[in-house]
């Protein structure tokens, strides 16, 4: 009897925190590339690809440090943008780090 309400209470726990994770959303490369060419990232309705089309201009950006990469997307979502920036640690903010470090890799081979 007890056991079984252990089983069903651990299943309960284990089932809340997938629906949590999949609630959060994980960071992809394909999130970060949507939210790129997206104008819901600011209030002036561009987006970042309207200056970097094809991730012109951040063919250097993969050897970036990751910390100083989120700020200066950051600042263009500001600046930019005219936009709030991304918080620090978000999922879209890990997408678009992501996304931008496949940039430039095949040119500058
Ligand atoms: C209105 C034009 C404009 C928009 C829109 C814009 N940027 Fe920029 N961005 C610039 C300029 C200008 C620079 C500085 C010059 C340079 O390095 O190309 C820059 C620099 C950067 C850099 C640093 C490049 C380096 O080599 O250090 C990154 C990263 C970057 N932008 C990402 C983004 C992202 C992500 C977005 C969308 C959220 C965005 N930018 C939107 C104009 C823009």
């Amino acid at each position: 009897m007890n056991k079984r309400i252990g089983i069903l209470t651990a299943f309960v726990v284990v089932a809340a925190f997938a629906v949590a994770a999949i609630a959060a959303g994980n960071p992809s490369i394909e999130q970060g590339k949507t939210l790129f060419s997206s104008t819901s990232l600011g209030t002036n309705g561009k987006s970042c690809s309207v200056c970097h089309p094809g991730g012109k201009g951040l063919e250097d950006v993969a050897a970036s440090d990751e910390e100083a990469l989120e700020k200066t997307v950051n600042t263009c979502i500001e600046k930019a943008l005219k936009g709030k920036a991304l918080a620090s640690g978000s999922p879209e903010l890990a997408s678009m780090v992501l996304y931008l470090k496949t940039l430039g890799t095949a040119e500058t081979k």
